[in-house]
């Protein structure tokens, strides 16, 4: 068990209404690979500027969708995890948001409802040209990482789809901000989990809730620029500790 989980389950009996807020580390024990850790990451393997920006896509369409292509069947295969499950067990429990930087559906697979994507989803997609959304192929062969393919024609405009995702230098989905600020406010205690803490604007969010006077709790095995702002840090993967803190909070009944 890990220390100071009892004190996070209080937290967590106690709450009227709940944040759930996901990156990377989410998933990486379900074997998606995060972005910045030192070995696996995937901006230490790949270039950022070349595969996840506007100017890329214009400048290499085929490698960019390919590349999106691969991550696609890497997650389609990936199961979820017991602490994504965990997760749907507190939204079952207590009126809960969550909220996820995550573009996978590990979320949804486990049971949750309607986690808002902060920064879209690799299994949406839509015209670069005329934005009219788009269907995400099913069977597309698979690219190695790196191979090009082309990306399907807009049915409507003939333009090329892209993912349906946020890349650098892009806004992120107003509606879908503007929901987690609101639960963010409105919240009495945010769950922060497997985020570095570094992507704004969605880093801010832990910080709308600590300033409004609601609780942070962050599951992480490293120490992240979130740390003084948590009541607690629960210092471990989220697939052993968010178990572990509804069994804590609710007895083990509550994950079935
Ligand atoms: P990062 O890769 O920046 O950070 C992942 C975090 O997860 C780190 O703090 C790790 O210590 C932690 N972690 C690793 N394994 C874990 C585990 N098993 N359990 C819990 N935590 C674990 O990923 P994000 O913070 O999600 O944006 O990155 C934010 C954004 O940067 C992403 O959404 C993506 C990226 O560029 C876009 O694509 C727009």
């Amino acid at each position: 068990m890990v220390p100071a989980v009892g004190d996070a389950a209080d937290l967590l009996r106690r709450a009227r209404r709940v944040v759930v807020f996901t990156g990377a580390g989410m998933s990486a024990e379900s074997g998606v690979p995060t972005f910045r850790d030192a070995r696996t990451g995937l901006w230490r393997r790949f270039d950022p500027h070349a595969l996840a920006t506007p100017e890329a896509f214009d400048a290499d369409p085929a490698l960019v969708w390919g590349w999106y292509e691969w991550r696609r069947q890497l997650v389609r295969r990936a199961e979820p995890h017991p602490g994504h499950r965990a997760v749907a067990a507190i939204e079952a429990r207590v009126p809960t948001v969550l909220i996820t930087q995550n573009v996978d559906d590990l979320h949804e697979r486990a049971g949750s409802r309607a986690p808002l994507h902060l920064h879209g989803s690799l299994f949406a997609a839509r015209c670069s040209a005329c934005d009219d959304p788009a269907p995400v192929p099913d069977g597309a062969p698979e690219p190695a990482d790196g191979r090009r393919l082309p990306p399907p024609r807009c049915a409507r405009c003939a333009g090329p789809v892209r993912p349906g995702v946020v890349w650098f230098g892009e806004a992120l989905p107003p509606d879908a901000l503007a929901a987690a600020v609101d639960a963010a406010s409105g919240c009495d205690l945010l769950l922060t989990v497997g985020t570095s803490g570094l992507v704004h604007p969605a880093a801010e969010i832990p910080l709308v809730t600590a300033r409004l006077g609601g609780s942070v709790i962050q599951v992480n095995p490293e120490r992240t620029p979130l740390d003084p702002v948590a009541a607690v840090n629960l210092r471990g993967p989220a697939a052993e500790v968010l178990p572990a803190l509804v069994d804590a909070a609710w007895g083990a009944t509550a994950r079935r």
